[in-house]
């Protein structure tokens, strides 16, 4: 159910029963516009080198491979304007009340919904943007996952049709894509306000040994996350740097 500019815009749809990693396989077999879906990931990846729980036909796990030339300056928001693609994709499917968690974690009520994994092929031109989401897991499934989490089927407390969700997400993903190399910085500061669920929380952030605690307050024009620290002097933090808890 793909609109005809999100299909002229894609290359292949591959659809594996099992892979290590969607991401790995886009990373070393895909070409540019290259969609990677699996029903069960073996070695599915997390940030910070952490696992990404994926079992059997529950969830989305879904990479796609993106070329940009010349590369955008503004490369490092890729992965928060992928959250807004996945957050818009999710209304369209008739789920509201998530946000997103800087730098790119999909929440509801608390609880881990999704994540984001980008990785750059050599050069940083070619791009895999990986999504997982989780759609009808279930607790009594017994994934092994080490923090609070929910799912599609537990927000709407019914069944959730992978293929609509996976759709909308190729949808609003390829036209945030096409639209990145030109993006407007003012609009997409304010959307991603909207969906910021740090706004104006105290939040605990830890780099190496060191902790700080303070008011976040949006992200800046390279994705940082802005921190107002309790002497009023503001930080600007990268997701390489830092690890968010709420205060
Ligand atoms: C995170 O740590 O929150 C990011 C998780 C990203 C998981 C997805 S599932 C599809 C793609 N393939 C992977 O191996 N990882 C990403």
């Amino acid at each position: 159910h793909l609109d005809t500019a999100t299909v002229l815009a894609l290359h292949g749809l591959y659809v594996f029963p099992e892979v290590d990693s969607t991401n790995a396989w886009a990373l070393q077999q895909g070409v540019c516009g290259d969609v990677c879906l699996a029903e069960q990931q073996s070695a599915g990846r997390g940030r910070r080198g952490r696992q990404w729980q994926s079992p059997w036909g529950a969830n989305i796990y879904l990479s796609l491979r993106w070329c940009f030339t010349p590369v955008p300056e503004h490369l490092p928001l890729l992965s928060l304007v992928t959250g807004l693609a996945v957050a818009d994709a999710l209304e369209d499917c008739a789920i509201h009340g998530h946000g997103l968690k800087w730098p790119n974690d999909v929440y509801y009520d608390g609880k881990k919904l999704g994540g984001i994994l980008l990785e750059a092929v050599g050069s940083q031109a070619h791009v895999v943007i990986g999504i997982g989401l989780n759609v009808n897991m279930l607790p009594e499934a017994g994934a092994v996952i080490d923090q609070p989490w929910t799912s599609l089927q537990q927000i709407s407390g019914q069944s959730v049709d992978r293929n609509a969700v996976v759709a909308a997400i190729l949808q609003r993903l390829v036209r945030r894509l096409q639209d990145f190399p030109c993006l407007d910085m003012a609009q997409f500061q304010q959307d991603w306000q909207q969906r910021d669920l740090l706004q104006g929380r105290e939040v605990q952030v830890h780099s190496g040994r060191e902790s700080l605690q303070g008011l976040a307050s949006g992200v800046d024009h390279c994705g940082q996350l802005r921190i107002i620290l309790h002497d009023g002097s503001i930080k600007n933090l990268s997701s390489a740097e830092v690890s968010v808890r709420l205060g």
